[in-house]
């Protein structure tokens, strides 16, 4: 089953790029050529999703704007024989973007739950925007060849792994593996999932990090989750409450990743793509 729809909430306030988010959202800061939220949506566009949807905060609207079609400017652009602009203006066309609002940061998985309505049936990706993946598989490329492999059966939840060392456990969900599945020993069926434990208390080396593919009924447990620090409503719970009823695995995506959420990290990263664009 083709995965078509994929939401990427990036409602969060950035408090660690503050005060520059007050007037500039971080997701539209540049990476190369192209904002970090451009890296993302072609992260999607690249393994056949046609229908995004955005789940911004008031004051994030340039997100949206920066892949809105303007009929008046291309042929602007065209009259002025900008044609190379105007291809890469029309790169979005065939996309379906929508945007939705998280009108109080009250967590991921509230983001997502203002998706609700639009989304369908089938198993849908989620991409947060601070994780951004190099190497010649994107993440998200990864884990659909994985879920691929997958037998109906065993197609529930997949979400994105990687190693993490005991120093940062709190930072981060970590899973209980149960086994390793035939296809690929980097695909693990999961048991059990650890919201930011102490080193001592992680269940194994695998965090989550950005990326998920969640079937609709994750979303629907979403507002049974009782919420947790601070008033949030997060994915993860959503996904432990699910471990009984749908299979989980995780899929230890191969590649770098840079968590471009905090300046330094953010700094790495336009090392990185300034080298590669
Ligand atoms: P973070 O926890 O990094 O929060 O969110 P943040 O606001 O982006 O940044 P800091 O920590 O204040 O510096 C991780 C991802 O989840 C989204 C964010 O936009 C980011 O992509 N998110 C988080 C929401 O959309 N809504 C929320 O309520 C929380």
């Amino acid at each position: 089953m083709k995965i078509s729809q994929a939401i990427l909430p990036v409602a969060g306030l950035g408090t660690r790029f503050m005060p520059w988010t007050k007037a500039v959202p971080k997701e539209m800061l540049p990476l190369g050529n192209q904002p970090i939220i451009a890296h993302l949506v072609h992260e999607c566009l690249d393994v056949g999703i046609t229908d995004i949807c955005f789940v911004i905060s008031k004051g994030k609207e340039s997100i949206p704007a920066y892949f809105t079609i303007e009929p008046a400017l291309e042929e602007e652009l065209k009259k002025r024989g900008k044609f190379h602009l105007v291809e890469e203006l029309m790169r979005y066309d065939s996309v379906n973007f929508h945007t939705v609002y998280q009108d109080e940061q009250h967590g991921d998985g509230h983001a997502i739950l203002q998706a609700a309505d639009w989304v369908g049936d089938g198993t849908i990706a989620i991409l947060f925007g601070d994780d951004l993946f190099t190497g010649p598989q994107s993440a998200l490329q990864q884990m659909i060849r994985a879920y691929e492999k997958l037998t109906e059966d065993e197609r529930g939840a997949i979400v994105a792994l990687e190693k993490i060392p005991p120093e940062d456990t709190l930072r981060y969900g970590i899973v209980e593996v149960e086994s390793e599945h035939p296809s690929s020993s980097n695909l693990k069926k999961i048991k059990g999932l650890v919201e930011k434990p102490e080193p001592q208390f992680a269940p194994s080396d695998l965090g989550i990090v950005g990326r998920y593919l969640i079937p609709r009924s994750v979303i629907d447990v979403l507002p049974e989750v009782e919420t947790g620090h601070g008033g949030e409503i997060r994915l993860i719970d959503a996904l432990t409450k699910q471990l009984n009823s749908i299979p989980i695995y995780g899929y230890e995506c191969t590649g770098k990743r840079i968590d471009t959420g905090h300046p330094e990290g953010y700094a790495k990263a336009v090392s990185i793509f300034s080298v590669e664009e």
